[in-house]
């Protein structure tokens, strides 16, 4: 069964950017990506491709705990009390500097460095 369901893809599809939360030594470290960098890399039922420029300590967070949780949302898509809806995607992540999925980031984004392969495990709607 598709981890992201059809709701929490219409999220991704219409968000501007995408946090991405990890945990370190000394605490919770949010960065984030833009929305039209994950649509262009295509969206799967389970698995999310972000490009990587800097990312560094959150590449030092997910060597040590591979535990992710990203949130989105948009003003564009009906929520239940009205116009916006939100979406946390939990799951595993890792990097990835070879490989078809490097490929594929590189191809459209020359500068990364980096893929960062997110495996979500669950989705969450929120709003
Ligand atoms: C809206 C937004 C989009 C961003 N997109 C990316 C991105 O796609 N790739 C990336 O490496 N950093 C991106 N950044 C910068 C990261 O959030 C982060 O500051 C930087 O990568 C350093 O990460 P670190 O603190 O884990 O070392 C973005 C920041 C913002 C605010």
């Amino acid at each position: 069964m598709a981890k992201i369901d059809a709701v929490c893809k219409e999220v991704i599809e219409k968000t501007e950017w995408i946090a991405i939360s990890t945990a370190g030594p000394d605490g919770p470290h949010v960065v984030a990506t833009w929305g039209d960098y994950v649509r262009a890399l295509g969206i799967n039922e389970d698995t999310i491709l972000i490009p990587v420029g800097l990312m560094r300590k959150t590449e030092a967070n997910l060597q040590r705990d591979n535990r992710v949780e990203l949130l989105c949302g948009s003003r564009q898509v009906q929520g239940t009390r009205g116009p916006g809806k939100g979406c946390a995607l939990v799951g595993r992540a890792e990097f990835q500097t070879a490989g078809p999925r490097y490929e594929a980031v590189k191809a459209k984004f020359p500068w990364a460095r980096a893929t960062l392969v997110v495996s979500v495990e669950e989705a969450k709607p929120q709003l």
